[in-house]
């Protein structure tokens, strides 16, 4: 009696570290056992972004649905599943995934079974904002993919109309702090939004219709002219006004000039936290891309997976 119980607690003992297994994630992870991978997806990237230049935006924004979701373990990629991830209406308009399965074919023509699709995603991300005219950095790399893929998980992405304390919520249950919250949603530095994610904002914010008043009167014509009510909801716009294909802090000045375009971007001024983070970066020496690099490599930690709990897919959109 007294041996199953000890078994059973060990039994629990290893579902709770299995649960919480995490790989340890370095930079250079393949610099032995595939020492171009880095390139390789490199390469990839930029070529895509040569014939598309929408593709640096996409990129970025796979990295953030994937890691937000069971964590960053290409949960986001698996296709053909029933209840798979990727079809959660969180995960609308996210793209890219050619650009990753091109790259892991390379990959695996020149060093079969050892670059994860997790990986990818995260290396390319980084070769997005490089391409776009961000912070170069070092991706940590080292992570396994994921072995789950279940749209019931993606309940929890943030919303575009979750209010300012909802979104800090939801950071912070991924580790983030306020700080990450405001680094990462200036992202939105690059790319566009489709006129669906304005509707709301443009013609409906409140009981009775009308619009968010928070958008300042002088750019609301310019936003009405392109998300006309009634009009195509899939036409997009920049999401950085004025400078929407290069990585740069004026998503934050505009964020505090009444010039956001997503209503999740203007909320970052309805808090005093998140208010002082944004305004710091035109008030005190931060610097917005070194702490941009910061927040993103640290996204790029959250549930990330091991030989325990993942492995290493052959093909990005199927499990093994
Ligand atoms: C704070 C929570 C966030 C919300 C509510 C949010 C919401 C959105 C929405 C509604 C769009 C437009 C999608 C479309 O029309 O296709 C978008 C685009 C984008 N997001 Fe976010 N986002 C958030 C955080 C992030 C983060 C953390 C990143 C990356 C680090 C990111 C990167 C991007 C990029 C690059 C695009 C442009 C995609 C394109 O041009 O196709 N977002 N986001």
């Amino acid at each position: 009696m007294k041996m199953r119980r000890e078994m059973l607690v060990m039994m629990i003992i290893c579902e709770f570290m299995i649960g919480f297994s995490k790989a340890q994630l370095r930079v250079g992870f393949y610099n032995n056992v595939c020492p171009n991978a880095e390139s390789i997806v490199g390469g990839f990237v930029r070529d895509a972004a040569k014939s598309d230049s929408h593709i640096p935006a996409i990129m970025l924004r796979l990295h953030f649905h994937d890691c937000f979701v069971e964590g960053c373990d290409g949960s986001i990629l698996i296709d053909g599943v029933k209840s798979q991830e990727k079809s959660a209406f969180g995960h609308q308009g996210v793209q890219g995934f050619d650009v990753i399965e091109n790259a892991k074919a390379k990959l695996e023509s020149v060093c079969p079974g050892v670059v994860s699709c997790a990986d990818i995603v995260a290396m390319a991300a980084r070769d997005a904002v490089a391409i776009s005219h961000g912070p170069a950095y070092e991706v940590e790399t080292g992570r396994k993919d994921g072995l789950v893929s279940n749209v019931e998980l993606a309940d929890r992405l943030p919303d575009v109309k979750d209010s300012i304390q909802l979104l800090k919520q939801k950071f912070f249950e991924k580790g983030l702090n306020d700080k990450d919250l405001v680094l990462l949603s200036a992202a939105h530095t690059i790319g566009t939004t489709a006129c669906f994610f304005m509707t709301q904002r443009l013609y409906n914010f409140k009981e009775g219709g009308g619009f968010d008043p928070s958008i300042n009167p002088s750019f609301l014509p310019e936003l009405t002219s392109t998300c006309p009510k009634g009009g195509d909801v899939n036409l997009r716009l920049p999401m950085d006004r004025g400078s929407g294909e290069t990585f740069d802090n004026q998503i934050l000045q505009n964020i505090r000039s009444g010039l956001a375009v997503l209503q999740s971007d203007a909320q970052l001024m309805d808090d005093p936290t998140t208010k002082g983070i944004v305004n710091s970066y035109f008030e005190t020496g931060a610097s917005f891309e070194a702490d941009f690099v910061n927040s993103i490599v640290k996204m790029g930690r959250i549930g990330t997976k091991d030989s325990s709990n993942g492995n290493i897919r052959r093909v990005c959109s199927s499990f093994n």
